[in-house]
């Protein structure tokens, strides 16, 4: 089986996870779980024959399930706009502040927003508007786009928009949850409270650790990813076996920095080696 490449570049994408560490993904289960979404790597390298996946990114889910339904349609706006992107300089601007109404053009703006926006980043403003300026990137179109593939990865599976606890309440003994939420630690080494705050709290990782502990008690099993935090190594500590992974730096300030980031794994309900290679 061939790994499909991710239609979406995100941040915190775990692609390297999962060509790296692929011991650490449960291969025992009946469903596939995955309420963080994302640019969903690690459901395209699994492509498991029954999943639940959501996001509380709406887009993001619509994006997913237009690609699902009519792929054809979806790659061939993203045609046109890799046609105009190239024509017209302020393309970008004009298809950012546009309300198409069709799911297969809504499906299309996103991907083409998200491949030529500044980092591949998701940012909206109060009002709920995307408002990522334009980046460097030209490639709309990709050598590995194979939306038809990806239509029938995401036929196996349901595509929900919730919070993460919405999600998680509903699993049981026989699922499998690959948990990667938007990484915040309570503290970090100078005291103050780290990035992604506003986005996901540390109030929401105790949520989410809470959620676990239930999904735990139920029999299901889990793999969590989280910042290589104290914290977060207190929050998880009873809850399951915690190990250290590096994966190489991607920020140009942090490379300067050192070359190698730790990231933190749980596995819960299971046991696996982490055998860095
Ligand atoms: C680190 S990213 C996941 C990356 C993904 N694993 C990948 O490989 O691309 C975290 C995701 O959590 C989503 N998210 C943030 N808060 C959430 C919440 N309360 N419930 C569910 N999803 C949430 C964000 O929209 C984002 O897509």
């Amino acid at each position: 089986m061939t790994q499909i490449e991710p239609i979406l570049k995100w941040a915190g994408g775990k692609r390297w996870l999962c060509s790296r560490f692929p011991q650490l993904f449960e291969t025992e289960y009946e469903r596939y779980v995955e309420p963080f979404l994302g640019g969903a790597a690690a459901f395209f390298a699994l492509q498991p024959k029954l999943a639940l996946l959501s996001d509380l990114n709406s887009e993001l889910i619509a994006t997913y399930r237009a690609i699902c339904t009519e792929p054809n349609e979806v790659y061939s706006k993203l045609r046109v706009h890799q046609s105009k992107h190239l024509e017209y300089e302020d393309y970008y601007y004009k298809i950012r502040s546009s309300n198409p109404v069709t799911p297969a053009s809504c499906a299309a703006k996103f991907i083409y927003l998200n491949r030529t926006c500044f980092n591949g980043l998701y940012r909206v403003n109060l009002r709920g508007e995307f408002n990522v300026p334009k980046g460097t990137k030209d490639s709309v179109i990709l050598r590995t786009d194979d939306f038809e593939r990806v239509s029938s990865a995401l036929d196996r599976a349901t595509l929900i928009n919730a919070d993460f606890e919405d999600v998680l309440d509903q699993c049981v003994a026989g699922d499998f949850a690959f948990i990667d939420p938007p990484y915040t630690a309570k503290h970090n080494a100078n005291g103050f409270l780290k990035y992604n705050e506003k986005i996901f709290s540390w109030e929401d990782q105790r949520r989410l650790a809470a959620c676990v502990r239930r999904f735990k008690a139920r029999g299901g099993k889990a793999l969590i990813t989280n910042a290589a935090h104290q914290s977060v190594i207190e929050l998880y500590q009873d809850v399951g076996d915690i190990s250290q992974v590096s994966r190489a730096s991607v920020i140009a300030s942090e490379t300067k920095r050192r070359g190698n980031i730790e990231e933190l794994v749980v596995t819960v309900g299971y046991r696996a080696e982490v055998d860095p290679s």
